[in-house]
């Protein structure tokens, strides 16, 4: 199938994931915004998400703005929707990367009803984060929580407000009277964030109001979703979860538009591994609370494990001044540990494989089998759907690889996906195993992916309820088969 048919009498199309994000909605988001879409929007989340871009063999990580933002110069408009949580600061750090890469951003719309986060929103984050770490959330520590409990509890500070100094005052001596363990001085907050906000002046726009009129306007729309359908307030595995809600649903609430506003919805699923960052149950995680706890250490990061599994790499500086770690991901270290019996062991030489660190902290992220019922679950609540499956070549090498088709409870009886964090830590995952493939890297021919990968991706099918449209076969936006 061609991308056309795919699109075929849509105008507004969603990217949402249905896992624990860090799934590729930045790819496909830029790749919609290359081929298709006129506006790409974001509703949901902040600078918790990191969204990487891979064009041209360089990698781009985005925190706020839209991925779409690469094709600002061909007249893409990127919106930063209503039900985001913008730090100012941030948001101009990623104006400055952009002006360094030379990237335009003339298109960039930010919504006047966004809410801000303040550094009093991170210091509680951080605080509240630290007290818990052990069986904690593992928040990104960027004030994500607090700035959406001032939301919902109707004391937030819109980005309209920052322009008018008396009202923001006003604001924050309001919000001071909820954060008493905290020293908050407004007139300093205030002078710190004018330069921030006098830069994001000119973008501030009722992207409400923008939006409808695109739609009349007959443009084509991508929603970017952030985070994914397990981590969101509303469906995931509460409590360990994000403050908004990463489904279609927040998503298109989150610029100003009913779900029902989506012709097409892509769901991305990672397979036939998927990733889980921060803490709570994720059943087939390989390793089990081993790993959960291992992950949950900051310095078990991707130095620590190529220093502690002696494999090559060398340190290069980029551009930007930040240092890259650089390593063969198909290392002979790497690909034994991926068919090690230890589950903790080859957790890590998948990560390694996958190179599956988190773009925002840096964190190991989590690793463990796909997750059928999970998947199941998220495809129900996110609605009708076609699939896009992400990364199956990150683990060519492997022996066989593993998708869980049902849980067992503590007494070997079957159970169902629940949100309930203390039952489903209990679920011990059935797997069916599948026979493992070599190299599928950048492969753009379905017909030459290996039968064990297909056989695999139609049960898939079958058992989720929904069609398998894309499949990723590496970063870049050519690494992609339609598939009918
Ligand atoms: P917060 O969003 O920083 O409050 O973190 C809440 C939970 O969501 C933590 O477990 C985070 O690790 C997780 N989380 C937040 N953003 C992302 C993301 O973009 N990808 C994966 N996990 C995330």
């Amino acid at each position: 199938m061609e991308l056309e048919d795919l699109v075929k009498d849509v105008q507004v199309l969603a990217i949402i994931c249905n896992q624990y994000g860090d799934t590729g909605k930045g790819k496909y988001s830029n790749f919609f915004a290359a081929l298709w879409a006129d506006v790409i929007g974001r509703g949901t989340g902040g600078n918790n998400a990191g969204h990487t871009v891979v064009l041209n063999e360089k990698e781009r990580i985005f925190h706020l703005i839209p991925a779409g933002i690469t094709y600002d110069n061909l007249g893409k408009i990127n919106i930063l929707g209503n039900g985001m949580v913008i730090d100012p600061e941030v948001l101009c750090d990623e104006l400055d990367y952009l002006d360094k890469e030379n990237l335009s951003y003339n298109n960039l719309m930010i919504s006047k009803d966004a809410n801000v986060i303040f550094p009093y929103h991170i210091e509680r984050d951080v605080a509240k984060d630290k007290s818990q770490r052990h069986g904690g959330i593992g928040t990104t520590g960027r004030g994500i929580g607090p700035c959406y409990t001032d939301k919902i509890a109707r004391r937030g500070i819109m980005i309209s407000d920052l322009f008018h100094r008396d009202v923001l005052i006003k604001k924050i001596r309001k919000a001071k009277e909820y954060y008493p363990e905290q020293r908050i001085d407004e007139e300093q907050i205030i002078s710190d964030i004018n330069v921030y906000s006098e830069r994001i002046k000119p973008f501030v726009a009722d992207t409400v109001a923008e939006i409808h009129r695109f739609i009349k306007n007959g443009k084509k729309i991508c929603l970017e979703g952030a985070q994914g359908l397990l981590l969101s307030v509303e469906h995931g595995i509460y409590p360990y979860v994000t403050s908004s809600d990463c489904s279609l649903n927040g998503t298109a609430t989150g610029v100003g538009l009913s779900a029902r506003a989506v012709d097409l919805t892509l769901g991305i699923i990672k397979f036939p591994f998927m990733t889980k960052v921060g803490g709570g149950p994720f059943p087939t995680e390989l390793g089990g609370i081993t790993s959960e706890e291992y992950c949950s250490d900051y310095k078990h990061g991707k130095l620590f494990e190529l220093d502690k599994y002696t494999i090559p790499y060398y340190k290069k500086i980029k551009p930007d001044d930040k240092t890259e770690i650089i390593y063969s991901n198909k290392d002979p270290i790497i690909m034994t540990l991926i068919n090690r019996k230890d589950e903790f062991l080859q957790g890590i030489g998948i990560r390694l494989a996958a190179c599956e660190y988190g773009a925002t902290t840096g964190r190991p992220r989590r690793i463990g089998w796909t997750d059928g019922i999970a998947a199941r679950y998220a495809v129900g609540i996110n609605g009708p759907q076609k699939i896009i499956l992400t990364k199956a070549d990150a683990i060519s090498g492997a022996d066989e690889f593993n998708i869980a088709y049902g849980y067992k409870n503590n007494s070997g009886a079957q159970m169902e996906f629940t949100r309930d964090s203390d039952v489903l830590r209990n679920a011990k995952p059935d797997y069916k195993t599948y026979e493992g493939y070599q190299s599928i890297y950048g492969e753009t021919n379905l017909n030459s992916l290996p039968k064990s990968l297909i056989k695999s991706i139609e049960d898939f099918e079958n058992f989720v309820g929904a069609q398998v449209a894309i499949i990723s076969t590496g970063p870049e936006q050519r690494h992609t088969i339609i598939r009918n």
